[in-house]
C-alpha cells in the first residue's frame, strides 16, 4: 500500500502527478485554507504532509496525528512550523531554500526601486486623471544608483539583493546580520558589516531579509524608524511582524522616512489600515517568489523531500531542517 500524503493547498497538476506516483494523495483543489480542526481531521492516517507558509504545524497537532512522519514545505521560511516540537516527536521537516533566492531578490529590488522612484504613486496619479502637465518637481523621488544600500539579514536572499545593488547599480552596500560574512563574500559583494544602528542611520535604501522568529518580532519599530534618514526607503520582503506596521504607517504619514515597499504584512492577508491610507508605500500581496518556474521548483523540492523520507527505499531528504530525526526509529510504523 502506498503511504498517504495530504497536500494542503492547490498545486500544479504535474507536481500532483509526481506525488501520486509514490503516494495515495488527498488534495485541496478548492484551495480554501483549512481551519485547524479541518486540517487535523484530514491529517488522520497520513504519513506525510505537503504544506505552504499558510498552515500552522505545532506539537498539539502532531500529538493527535500519530502517523505523521514528514512535514515538507514549499516555502523557505518555516515560522509556521514548530521545528523543536517536530524534532521532539521524530517528525522530519524540510523547507525549500535556494530555488527562490534570485526571484525573491528581484522582487525586493523592484519594490525598492518602485518606492524610491514613486512608481505606484505615479501610476495612481495618472489613473485618477490628475496628470495635466509636466512640472519640474512632479513626483521627484530619490536615486537608486550610487545610493547606499543597507541590508538587514544577509542570508542567501540578502546577498542576492546586495549583488544586484553592488554590481548593477554601483551602490555601496552595508549590512547587519547575526554573524559576519566570510571576508571573500564581503569583498565580492563590496559589502561592509555595520551595527544595526549604523545601518539604520546610514542606509539610503534599507532592505529587510531576516527570518521571522520571536527574536526578530518588531525588529524595526518606532525607535528604529526614527534613526533612519527622512529621505530613506524601507523594503520588507521577509515576513510580516518583523516591521511594526502601525509604527511604519505613522512614519510614512509624517514623512519621517520617504517611502516603503512591502510584500509581507503583520496578520496578512489583512493589511494595517494606516498603510492603505498613505500614498508613499507600494504594496504587493506576498509574491516574492511568484514566478511560475520558481513556484514549480519550490513545489518539486518539497516533493523530493517527501519521496526521499517516505518512499522506498528511503533516502536522505535534500533540504531537511532536522535530519537528526532520521537516526531514530520511524514514527507511526
Ligand atoms: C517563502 O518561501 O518563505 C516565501 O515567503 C513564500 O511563502
Amino acid at each position: 500500500m502506498k503511504p498517504a500524503v495530504l497536500v494542503t493547498r492547490r498545486l500544479f497538476d504535474d507536481v500532483i502527478a509526481r506525488l501520486r506516483a509514490t503516494f495515495d494523495v488527498e488534495t485541496n483543489d478548492a484551495d480554501q485554507v483549512w481551519t485547524p480542526d479541518e486540517l487535523r481531521a484530514r491529517l488522520q492516517g497520513k504519513s506525510g504532509v505537503f504544506v505552504t507558509g499558510t498552515e500552522r504545524i505545532d506539537g498539539a497537532l502532531l500529538d493527535v496525528c500519530p502517523m505523521l512522519r514528514a512535514v515538507c514545505s514549499m516555502a523557505v521560511g518555516y515560522n509556521n512550523i514548530d521545528l523543536p516540537a517536530c524534532t521532539a516527536r521524530g517528525v522530519l521537516v524540510s523547507n525549500a531554500p535556494d530555488v527562490l533566492t534570485e526571484t525573491t531578490a528581484d522582487l525586493g529590488f523592484a519594490l525598492m526601486m518602485a518606492a524610491a522612484r514613486r512608481v505606484a504613486e505615479g501610476e495612481r496619479f495618472l489613473r485618477r486623471g490628475e496628470w495635466t502637465q509636466w512640472s519640474v518637481d512632479l513626483l521627484c523621488g530619490s536615486d537608486v544608483h550610487g545610493a547606499t544600500l543597507g541590508i538587514l539579514g544577509m542570508g542567501r536572499i540578502g546577498q542576492a539583493v546586495a549583488r544586484r545593488g553592488a554590481h548593477g547599480f554601483r551602490m555601496p552596500v552595508i549590512y547587519h546580520n547575526r554573524s559576519r560574512l566570510d571576508p571573500a563574500i564581503e569583498a565580492e559583494l563590496g559589502a561592509r558589516y555595520v551595527s544595526k544602528e549604523e545601518l539604520l542611520r546610514t542606509a539610503d535604501h534599507l532592505v529587510i531579509v531576516v527570518p521571522y522568529s520571536a527574536a526578530s518580532h518588531h525588529l524595526v519599530g518606532a525607535v528604529e524608524l526614527a534613526l533612519m534618514k527622512p529621505t530613506a526607503t524601507l523594503t520588507n520582503i521577509a515576513r510580516g511582524g518583523i516591521v511594526d506596521d502601525a509604527a511604519l504607517a505613522v512614519a510614512l504619514r509624517e514623512g519621517r522616512i520617504a517611502a516603503a515597499g512591502l510584500d509581507v504584512f503583520e496578520g496578512e492577508p489583512s493589511v494595517h489600515p494606516g498603510l492603505l491610507e498613505v500614498p508613499n508605500v507600494v504594496l504587493t500581496p506576498h509574491v516574492g517568489s511568484a514566478t511560475l518556474p520558481t513556484r514549480r521548483a519550490m513545489a518539486n523540492l518539497a516533493v523530493d523531500n517527501l519521496v526521499a523520507v517516505l518512499g522506498t527505499p528511503a533516502q536522505r531528504p535534500p533540504t531537511a531542517l532536522n535530519p537528526e530525526v532520521l537516526q531514530r526509529p520511524p514514527r507511526g510504523v
